[in-house]
């Protein structure tokens, strides 16, 4: 894990590995950003003309490495483009900023100390640029390099090992707590990451299970586990029906944080299948390699409540991880099956592949029973919303139009990209079975939103419902940018997050 500490020195002066400074793109050319000056003195004030000798346009994560000159304690300099330059007053965007420091993180791999002498202004610009270098840092290898690593040491490279972050004042309480909440929350970002990445014959319910107990544990958090003999005495149907056809048996995993003064209770429902095959409904080739990601939204709710307990949130946050593998065998639900669900309904299951509705019905009516004062379900439910938000936007569908409203803000604050979607009554007779109280598929045109209308009928009468559907960020395939990796990014943990903090200072509308 990468350690970051704020320091007081010069840029010049700090000893490190690697200076990291930020180079926008001005009208008439490159121009360095605050905090680059000891490093354009260095270079006789030729900083600038330098980089542009090298190639370098300052386009948003470029990253230009250069031996230092004397004068300099690093050896190296990494100059990182941050885009645009800012209208003359304004700030540096604080995303701009955290995908810059992420760009520069990423690309000093193996490195052991780094110094960012990025532009810091606010404690903002504090808590982007620590989140940015922590989330860029950020390598899964604990699968590579297997017989080297046993046997020298020698494996893949090692994520950046030291962060050393400049222009933050240590001594301000704003600028220590934003660098004390980026360290909580982006190691639990990193840990739902993990998650994600872990291969599904190594991560099955009961494995998941077992790592949020021990989180839990570490943490002040309280944990419940119903096992498959549980969940059949409680009737969970829902659960149950998808996961019948796995050799690992399914699991209902609450997680409780609570805080005595706490005013308001939020509770965090999350799609947790920890391998999606489709089921009897099996998907064809081409469609199951990162079905290990299916469980990005249980990792998500889990990350949050972990953070939550971290920075001791003046709130009661439940997380509910509906946990099922979904395969076919001769035990598994067929298409035509009926299923009672924990909330007396039944559904008729007419595609297998619509699992992650069914499990998250379950977790959604258990978790209405405690009458929180609000529930937000995360799930990389269908590839609709992927269809129509593509694969950086996460779709937001709620029963009330504030709390979507208020969920979208959030996440522009938190730098992840969202987009309200709506809830049309009129898709919802597609869902009529012959059979049972509902189908779980419906029309194929707006599969999103004819999926959030299916989880809207297992909410409880009267309580505040958000659903993301982060089938589109939660796992990304293509190359690294900023501070997103590829494979699991840890989609909406930041948004949740957010939204906690808000819960705690008394107000969720
Ligand atoms: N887990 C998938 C959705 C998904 C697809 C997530 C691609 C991430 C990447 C979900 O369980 C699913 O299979 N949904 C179906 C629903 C359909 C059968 C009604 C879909 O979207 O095709
Ligand atoms: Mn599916
Ligand atoms: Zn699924």
């Amino acid at each position: 894990m990468t350690a970051l500490t704020l320091s007081t020195s010069g840029a010049a002066a700090l000893r490190a590995d690697a200076l990291v400074v930020g180079i926008a793109k001005g009208t008439k050319g490159l121009v360095a950003a605050p905090g680059s000056e000891a490093v354009d003195q260095a270079f006789d004030g030729k900083f600038g003309s330098v980089l542009e000798t090298l190639g370098a346009s300052g386009a948003e994560g470029e990253v230009t490495k250069l031996p230092s000159p004397a004068g300099l304690k690093a050896p190296v300099v990494l100059a990182v483009g941050l885009g645009p330059l800012p209208d003359k007053g304004d700030a540096y965007p604080a995303e701009t900023l955290r995908r810059a420091a992420g760009s520069a993180a990423r690309a000093l791999s193996g490195v052991k100390k780094a110094a960012f002498a990025l532009p810091v202004e606010a404690a903002e610009d504090v808590a982007a640029i620590a989140e940015g270098a922590l989330l860029g840092a950020y390598a899964f290898t604990a699968y590579q390099g297997g017989e080297k690593n046993a046997k020298k040491g020698e494996g893949p490279k090692r994520p950046l090992a030291e962060v050393a972050l400049l222009g933050a004042k240590p001594r301000d309480k704003a600028h220590k707590a934003a660098a004390e909440r980026a360290i909580a929350l982006t190691e639990e970002i990193n840990r739902a990451r993990d998650l994600i990445n872990t291969p599904p014959n190594d991560l099955t319910p009961e494995a998941f299970a077992a790592v949020a107990t021990a989180a839990g544990k570490e943490n002040g958090i309280k944990v419940q586990v119903l096992d498959e003999k549980a969940l059949a005495k409680g009737g969970y149907g829902g659960l149950l029906g998808v996961g019948q056809g796995s050799a690992n048996p399914p699991r209902l995993v609450k997680l409780a944080y609570t805080h005595p003064e706490a005013e308001k209770t939020l509770a965090l429902v999350g799609k947790g299948i920890t391998y999606d095959s489709g089921g009897i409904s099996l998907k064809p080739a081409g469609h199951n390699e990162t079905m290990k990601c299916d469980m990005s939204g249980a990792a998500a709710v889990f990350a949050a409540v972990v953070s939550a307990a971290r920075l001791g949130l003046r709130v009661n946050v439940t997380g509910w991880l509906a946990l099922a593998e979904n395969m076919p065998s001769g035990t598994a639900t067929r298409p035509g099956d009926v299923l009672r669900m924990y909330s007396g309904k039944t559904v008729e299951v007419l595609n297998t592949d619509a699992e992650g509705r069914l499990v998250l019905a379950d977790a959604l009516t258990r978790a209405s029973e405690e009458h929180p004062d609000a529930i937000v379900d995360v799930a990389t439910l269908t590839g609709a919303m992927m269809l129509a938000l593509g694969n950086r936007t996460f779709g937001i569908m709620a029963n009330d139009d504030a709390f979507r409203t208020t969920l979208h803000e959030l996440a522009e604050e938190a730098g992840e990209a969202s987009w309200p979607m709506p809830l049309p009554a009129d898709l919802r007779k597609g869902m009529d079975s012959p059979t049972a109280d509902i189908a779980n598929m419906g029309e194929r045109m707006g599969g999103g939103l004819v999926a959030g209308l299916f989880l809207k009928e297992f909410v409880g009468e009267g309580i505040t419902w958000a659903h993301l559907d982060i089938a589109g960020p939660a796992f990304h395939e293509g190359a690294p940018y900023g501070y997103t990796p590829k494979g699991g990014t840890g989609s909406s943990v930041r948004t949740l997050v957010k939204l906690a903090e808000r819960a705690a200072s008394g107000d969720l509308g």
